[in-house]
């Protein structure tokens, strides 16, 4: 079957803007997989600080290792994150550290590793529906999605809920940092040459400072079923 009939909802944003939260939420609903592609430049992250921090750096070496990469993801009720299989292996927190954030964001600057990991994504799309989650899923992984969405809230409000989300978690968490390191972040992500952070020209902007998660979700769901009815 050709797999461009199967419907994609892109929803894009910036990391803190509940955009994975959100789009968990809208897959359970509408019963559609799920891609949650920063867990996959997570998970390569990861994989190459195993190998040695020499590798981030090593654009072949990192496109070969993507493309190796056996990775899988089981979803979890109620929004919670999905857990990540690397080789086998649950990687469980260690996914969703700063650190792997920040080894996500190296290797998401090198364009080989990015094209390596197209096809892994592009694998998600399967019937009924794909909701995929990402930077660049409505620019680049999937321009033809029926519907794309642009999710975002101030540097100061995501940092907020990260501080909120770590501290729920049991872990340590100091709020100016987080903030410093979701600026670096922007910056790094918005300058990026192979899939800069930015909408699509056709995407719906949808600032969530000031909106609760369900509120969001209702949102996006009257916006989808809109698109599907045309
Ligand atoms: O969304 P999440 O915070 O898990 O993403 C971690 C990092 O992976 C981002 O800061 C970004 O550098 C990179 N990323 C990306 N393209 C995506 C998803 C994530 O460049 N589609």
């Amino acid at each position: 079957m050709n797999s461009k009939i199967v419907p994609v909802l892109a929803i894009d944003g910036p990391s803190g803007s509940g955009k994975g939260t959100v789009g968990q939420l809208l897959a359970e609903r509408l019963g559609w997989h799920f891609l949650d592609s920063g867990a996959l430049y997570r998970a390569l992250g990861i994989a190459a600080s195993r190998v040695g921090e020499a590798l981030l750096h090593d654009a072949d070496a990192l496109a070969r290792l993507a493309v190796s990469l056996d990775i899988r993801f089981v979803p979890q009720p109620s929004g919670a994150p999905v857990r990540v299989i690397l080789n086998g292996t649950d990687v469980g927190d260690a996914i969703r550290t700063e650190d792997s954030g920040r080894l996500a964001s190296i290797v998401a600057a090198v364009p080989q590793a990015r094209a390596a990991l197209l096809q892994k994504q592009h694998a998600f799309r399967r019937m009924p529906g794909l909701v995929a989650d990402g930077r660049d899923m409505g620019t680049t992984v999937f321009p033809d999605a029926i519907l794309k969405i642009f999710v975002t809230a101030s540097a100061a409000v995501r940092a907020e809920r990260r501080y909120k989300q770590l501290k729920e978690k049991g872990f340590d968490a100091n709020l100016r940092r987080l903030l410093d390191e979701i600026r670096e972040r922007d910056a790094r992500d918005a300058a990026l040459t192979a899939s800069p952070l930015k909408p699509a020209a056709d995407a719906c902007i949808l600032d969530t400072s000031s909106l609760s998660i369900s509120d969001v979700v209702d949102r996006i769901h009257g916006l989808l079923q809109e698109r599907l009815a045309r």
